[in-house]
């Protein structure tokens, strides 16, 4: 018999710590959770009040749909946020380990490897301060073998006596659907060791989900295969963007229609119709960091023609992004100096306020290289964000600068107003329903607009008056 988890601390209240554990605590009352961080603002931000006037959570430091409720309902009752990481490990049965592991800046892999120091503090932590034994859980994406370091770790660290079992379980949610994806996941993955104890913590997690995951969707394998699902499931995804983006530059050169043609090759059940989306490119923080970890491991086990295979989906979707840039320019005359160019949405996907490696910071970034203005607007990014992505604090002081170049707009209509090109670099529901009559009417003419998400219709903007481009559609 699996003696149950009662008290899971998650470390890292991140954009995984955060709605993976509330939603744990909002589906199993009988455990408390607390979720701890060394960011003492991020805790403050989840502890904050609600609106006194809605009195909904509003300054969460994660913008996810149906997130801010799932706090409500369980902040103070079973689901603690926190600063005392000690005292958080120290109680509880069970430890998720949800860092960020970004990919390494310098010395060795620079540039491929991720930066585990984030995970080993955390190991060496849990070690220090632990007084009886536990479940360690890596929810953080790593790379393949991790779980032996950390158990090195923790075996030459701890008290003896105390015995520590540790489980892959990645995260598979994505952003902007979070609390979806973990309410009704396709799959859970738990990853043990194939020994007696290594099983039963892999039972004992299971149980923590069953709560609310059909057992039969928890699926458990070794660790190494657990940890390398994980990147194997993203570079697939990933691959699959830049295989219908390279089929994208094929189709504007041909005059074909990329949509249809992911639509006729998704309705065979082998392809299958999602992630088939042509884009201005991927962003978002984890696609690129674990494609460039699965080319470092591959190098590593001197497998240089993995390495490059995986690497081409990097290099597709960084040519998908300035190929993009550079049609702006082409279509605007080859010049776009002095010229406004709005650019409408700044997050990497709809329904986030996150900007990691969005496509929107390199094509502000390439337009303001080309002595553009830019004007901005996203409804979810605050402005502050937006201004750290398109400087370089800690490179060069180029704000003054970047300041003179990019406004940031509280609207689309004055983001328009006075523009040449709008360009659409995220695929918010609310573009799709704006008063295009009314934008052409404020733009300088011809007004053109590139739609790098194809989300609104070309013929009925041609109709406005519009010279339209959009991404997969040949002239
Ligand atoms: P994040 O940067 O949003 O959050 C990580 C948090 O960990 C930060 O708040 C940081 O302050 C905290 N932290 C770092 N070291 C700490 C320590 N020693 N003690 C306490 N707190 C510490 O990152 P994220 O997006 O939540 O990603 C976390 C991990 O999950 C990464 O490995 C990522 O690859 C993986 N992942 C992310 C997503 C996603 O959608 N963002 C999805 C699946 C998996
Ligand atoms: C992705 C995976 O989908 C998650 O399963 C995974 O857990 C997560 O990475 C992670 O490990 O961080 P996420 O990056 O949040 O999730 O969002 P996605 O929906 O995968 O979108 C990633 C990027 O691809 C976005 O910029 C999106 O606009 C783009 N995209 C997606 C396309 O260009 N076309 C598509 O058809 C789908």
């Amino acid at each position: 018999q699996a003696p149950p988890v009662r008290r899971i601390c998650c470390i890292g209240a991140g954009y995984v710590g955060g709605p993976t554990c509330s939603v744990i605590a909002l589906n199993c009352p009988d455990i408390t959770v607390h979720i701890a961080d060394i960011n003492a603002a991020r805790i403050a931000a989840w502890n904050s009040d609600p609106d006194p006037v809605t009195g909904e959570l509003v300054n969460l430091p994660v913008y996810e749909p149906g997130l801010a409720e799932v706090v409500k309902k369980c902040r103070g009752r079973n689901l603690f946020f926190t600063t005392d990481i000690e005292k958080a490990i120290e109680e509880a049965d069970l430890v998720f380990v949800s860092v960020n592991t970004p990919t390494k800046k310098s010395g060795m892999g620079k540039g491929f490897a991720a930066d585990l120091h984030y995970v080993e503090a955390s190991t060496r932590l849990i070690a220090s301060v632990s007084s009886s034994s536990k479940i360690i859980v890596e929810k953080s994406t790593v790379p393949c073998r991790t779980a032996a370091s950390m158990r090195t770790i923790l075996e030459a660290n701890a008290r003896p006596g105390l015995h520590f079992d540790i489980l892959s379980n990645p995260e598979f949610l994505a952003e902007g659907t979070a609390v979806q994806d973990l309410q009704n996941p396709d799959r859970v993955l738990i990853g043990s060791l194939k020994t007696k104890e290594g099983e039963l913590a892999a039972r004992r997690l299971k149980d923590v989900y069953a709560h609310w995951v059909p057992r039969e969707k928890v699926y458990t394998t070794g660790l190494w295969s657990s940890e390398l699902s994980k990147l194997a499931a993203n570079a697939l995804l990933a691959q699959r963007i830049s295989s219908i983006n390279a089929m994208a530059a094929i189709c504007e050169a041909t005059g074909a229609d990329v949509q249809e043609v992911a639509h006729a090759c998704g309705l065979d059940k082998r392809i299958g119709p999602n992630f088939l989306k042509a884009s201005v490119g991927f962003g978002g923080s984890c696609f690129q960091k674990d494609i460039l970890n699965l080319v470092y491991l591959s190098e590593s086990l001197n497998l240089p023609q993995v390495a490059d295979y995986w690497k081409q989906v990097i290099t597709m979707n960084e040519y998908s992004k300035s190929r993009f840039a550079q049609k702006v320019v082409s279509t605007l005359f080859n010049t776009i100096t002095a010229k406004k160019v709005a650019v409408l949405g700044f997050a990497f996907k709809k329904n986030t306020g996150d900007t990691r490696e969005s496509a929107a910071i390199s094509l502000c970034r390439y337009f303001r290289q080309e002595n553009a203005f830019v004007a901005i607007y996203d409804p979810k990014v605050p402005e502050a964000q937006i201004w750290l992505d398109l400087t370089e604090p800690g490179v060069v002081d180029d704000t003054k600068q970047v300041k003179e170049q990019v406004t940031i707009h509280k609207s689309v209509q004055s983001a328009c107003k006075d523009a040449e090109a709008v360009v659409i670099a995220t695929e918010w529901d609310e573009f799709k329903t704006l008063d295009w009559e009314a934008i052409y009417a404020s733009m300088k003419k011809p007004a053109f607009v590139f739609d790098g998400r194809a989300i609104v219709d070309p013929k009925k903007l041609r109709q406005v008056g519009f010279k339209v481009h959009t991404v997969g559609q040949g002239p």
